[in-house]
């Protein structure tokens, strides 16, 4: 029989392996508010349900959200493919996303960053409180989803991950337990 091997790993690598999380678009701020594609995102809480998202300082959007109470998290579908690329390849420090990308921002029910309509599924996030150590490449923005609204016929298999520079769609193995 032959010996299993196994590899040493580096941090990171290691973490590469495992599918990462759904892409989602921010909307972030009041009056002029600016869309950003987001795949650093976690559920922290189940019950009640908390959320965080993860920013780099040099992002416009972390200067939104430091300013903001609250913020939304859009999913889209695989049709927007392009305007996903768009809104994480562009800062709303010198444009404005929503509009040269092709988004509609739609008010927000609970909160004044608005949803963005073209996505199947907007939560709406209260800022709770972030983690900003200042050695780590992302500061975290946690806060409790206040409303959400869905389409009709959403497709859960349809939303996309971004998983070592390619995006995906997940796919289910087999049926239910
Ligand atoms: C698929 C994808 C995922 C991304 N995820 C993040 C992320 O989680 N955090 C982050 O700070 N930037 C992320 N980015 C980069 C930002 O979206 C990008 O720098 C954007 O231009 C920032 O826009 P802003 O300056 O308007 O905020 C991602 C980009 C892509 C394409």
């Amino acid at each position: 029989m032959s010996e299993e091997v196994k590899l040493n790993l580096g941090a990171i690598e290691a973490v590469m392996q495992l599918p990462p999380a759904p892409v989602v678009l921010l909307a972030v701020g009041g009056d002029e508010p600016n869309v950003t594609t987001i795949g650093m995102f976690n559920v922290f809480s189940v019950d009640p349900t908390i959320v965080g998202i993860g920013i780099k300082s040099s992002r416009f959007s972390y200067k939104l959200l430091e300013e903001s109470d609250d913020f939304s998290l859009n999913v889209p579908g695989r049709d927007l493919l392009e305007h996903v690329v768009k809104c994480g390849k562009h800062s709303g420090s010198r444009l404005n996303k929503f509009s040269e990308v092709g988004l509609t921002p739609k008010p927000g029910s609970r909160i004044r960053s608005p949803t963005i309509a073209e996505c199947p599924l907007a939560l709406e996030v209260k800022k709770l409180e972030n983690i900003d150590r200042g050695d780590w490449d992302h500061i975290w923005y946690m806060g409790k989803v206040v409303h959400a609204d869905i389409d009709k016929d959403y497709d859960r298999s349809n939303v996309l991950l971004y998983w070592d520079g390619e995006f995906w769609t997940p796919e289910m193995v087999q049926g239910k337990e």
